[in-house]
């Protein structure tokens, strides 16, 4: 049995069947985020017989499915870097990041569907049907592949090639929807209430705030048992923020981890609505995002109610950035860390020099940037900001004229 705690009305739900969102809980209609987003109450039961309260913790160990579909779809255990040139070049000494680039489909949306496939293979449920930007979408078709299972995937049509091709060759089917990725999670929800499956959609099954915890138990080992002083996370829909929070919070449940880290949850410019909602004390829905950072383009944050409680209870923040500060941030993780990130993910530096520009943080403090996503899923982006060289004969002459 799995208990469920509402975030719009505190109601608990415990059952071991299959729960989105709260049903007491429908939207206001009043123009503000969806209600009744659901987070598991996590139970240490299991853990605690087998864990003696010293050395690292197994992160799987706290969800709530079982877990021995890992093998075969290891998500997570990402590397922690301690990139040196980049912090020379930023006059720090503790800055870290979390290479979840690195992940099977190469970003963090794999956390999120290895628990959902567990949750599929629990169920005894073979389908699993989501709408996604592309990262998730390609996650859940990467483990669809590895663990046998069927994946129906509504993307906007003007998602990165990169990461629709993945998903097809995967072996997911694939819908490319003509509208934003906001069309595609409603015409997925449509799909999913009509033909069945299990819905992935992000934030609306409760299984993707939930599997993106582990990074924080992670970190927290990495660190040699300790958390950092502040984390940036990339943030559209704030599932990632959300459950990046949820993580910490349960280390603090379990007594050990004393004060959370400070989550700061950096938005692009052209796609704002949760730093603005932050910013303004009131729920704002956008009528459009143009950014360069696609995966964070959302108008309504799936995961908007939440994300503001969780903002408030570590005592973080937002922060926006504007698309330059993010295209010169992934340029410096590439050239001066050998971080090769999307543009989303690079979102976790900008903001993080920013805040050190204008004094919200200062150098000393230990710093984790979630690097969120690869940079190979996105190569317009990388083509952007270079130009390749011509070639040259295959001679000494030719070459010593360029070099
Ligand atoms: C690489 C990457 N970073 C960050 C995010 C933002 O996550 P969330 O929508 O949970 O805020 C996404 C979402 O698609 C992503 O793919």
């Amino acid at each position: 049995m799995i208990t469920y705690v509402c975030t719009t009305c505190g109601k608990k739900i415990t059952t071991d069947e299959l729960v989105y969102r709260c049903p007491d809980c429908r939207d206001r209609g009043d123009g503000g985020f969806q209600r009744g987003n659901l987070l598991v109450e996590s139970d240490f039961s299991s853990l605690t017989k087998t864990w003696d309260g010293k050395g690292a913790l197994d992160p799987l160990a706290l969800f709530p499915y079982p877990m021995d579909i890992h093998s075969s779809f290891p998500a997570g255990n990402t590397p922690l870097a301690h990139p040196g040139r980049l912090n020379r070049s930023l006059g720090v000494e503790n800055l870290y990041a979390k290479c979840d680039f690195l992940n099977p489909s190469g970003s963090y949306k794999d956390r999120a569907s290895l628990l959902v496939a567990a949750q599929a293979k629990h169920l005894g449920i073979n389908r699993v049907v989501l709408a996604s930007t592309g990262n998730a979408g390609a996650a859940m078709s990467c483990a669809g592949a590895a663990l046998g299972l069927e994946i129906i995937l509504f993307v906007p049509a003007s998602a990165p090639l990169e990461k629709l091709a993945t998903s097809v060759y995967f072996g997911a089917r694939v819908i490319p929807v003509k509208g934003t990725y906001d069309d595609a999670f409603a015409l997925s929800l449509a799909w999913s209430e009509k033909h069945g499956g299990i819905n992935r959609n992000t934030a609306y099954n409760p299984m993707t705030i939930e599997g993106k915890k582990s990074a924080s138990v992670e970190i927290f080992n990495q660190l040699g048992g300790e958390a950092p002083d502040v984390v940036y996370v990339p943030a559209g829909d704030g599932v990632i923020y959300s459950g990046v929070c949820k993580g910490f919070e349960d280390l603090k449940k379990l007594g050990v981890l004393e004060r959370l880290p400070r989550c700061v949850a950096v938005q692009s410019r052209g796609s704002n609505a949760l730093y603005r909602s932050w910013k303004e004390r009131g729920e704002v829905i956008l009528e459009k995002t143009d950014t360069i950072a696609d995966s964070l383009a959302v108008c309504s944050p799936a995961c908007g109610e939440p994300a503001l409680q969780f903002l408030s209870r570590c005592s973080g923040w937002a922060v926006e950035v504007s698309d330059g500060e993010i295209a010169e941030s992934q340029a410096r993780l590439a050239r001066e860390g050998g971080l090769f990130t999307e543009p989303s993910s690079a979102t976790a530096l900008a903001g993080y020099i920013r805040d050190r520009e204008e004094g919200r943080i200062d150098g000393s403090e230990k710093a984790v940037l979630l690097l969120t996503g690869t940079g190979y899923k996105d190569m317009k982006a990388v083509l952007r900001g270079i130009s390749m060289p011509e070639p040259v004969g295959c001679t000494l002459e030719e070459v010593e004229r360029v070099l």
